[in-house]
């Protein structure tokens, strides 16, 4: 089993309002293809629910939030998770959307639920979930990162490698330079903040990886524009990227 998360900065342009990157997606699609194992895959919010939660001040944290917005945030990762499944489709893929709320209640995953994806992952299908708002309960709802579902979902179904697809190269240690960090052994290393994200950018990114390799798993971070490097992860265990090795 191979968990994916497909993050926004890769599949949309984060610099512009509701502005998917369908070429490459399509392109994504195209090398998912070549994996002739079961795979979930989780997309993030990028220029779509990124732009939204921004706009109505929503966040991670359960507070009671403007109606409107939650309806909008939803509506638009709809729109960005069928441009999604219409690129997986177009390349022979057989998609399964499942939106968060199938598999968590309030902010907690449903263990069963959990188990019956990757049942749908093993019969051929590929499950796809994304980031999204959320109903916690008592009025209140909270923004859920596709990063946090990748934890929730890597701690029940113990996935061979969970990836991280990018638009970068992996994790640098050093902005500047983008000197890059090949392997790292569930050590956290420090990295600057991204602001404009209401679910921490990169830093929950790398978060939830340490989490993830902490329970024994590799995770590895790649650069979605060079998506063959995502198969030969996966077919020959040749890490081109940031591999976070899991103890
Ligand atoms: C974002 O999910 C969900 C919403 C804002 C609705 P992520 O936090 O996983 O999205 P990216 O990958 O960082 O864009």
């Amino acid at each position: 089993m191979i968990l994916i998360k497909l993050g926004g900065s890769i599949i949309t342009n984060k610099e512009k309002a509701l502005s998917a990157r369908k070429k490459t997606i399509d392109n994504l699609s195209k090398s998912l293809k070549k994996i002739k194992e079961p795979v979930i895959i989780v997309h993030g919010g990028g220029s779509y629910g990124h732009y939204w939660s921004v706009k109505y001040d929503m966040h991670t944290k359960e507070e009671k939030y403007n109606l409107k917005g939650v309806a909008i945030v939803k509506n638009s990762m709809i729109e960005l998770n069928k441009i999604i499944l219409d690129s997986l489709i177009k390349n022979k893929l057989n998609p399964y959307c499942l939106p968060p709320t199938d598999f968590m209640s309030g902010n907690k995953p449903i263990t069963k639920k959990i188990k019956e994806i990757e049942k749908i992952a093993k019969s051929g299908l590929i499950p796809v979930t994304y980031g999204d708002a959320l109903w916690f309960g008592q009025q209140k709802t909270y923004i859920l990162s596709g990063d946090k579902i990748m934890t929730h979902l890597a701690k029940i179904l113990k996935p061979k490698l969970c990836i991280f697809v990018l638009n970068e190269d992996g994790l640098y240690s050093d902005l500047k330079s983008k000197k890059l960090i090949y392997e790292l052994h569930s050590q956290r290393p420090s990295i600057s903040e991204n602001k404009m994200d209401v679910t921490g950018g990169m830093t929950r990114k790398v978060e939830e990886a340490s989490k993830i390799s902490k329970m024994g798993m590799n995770v590895f971070f790649v650069n979605g524009n060079k998506p063959e490097r995502i198969v030969k992860a996966v077919k020959n265990k040749i890490f081109e990227g940031t591999l976070f090795r899991g103890k």
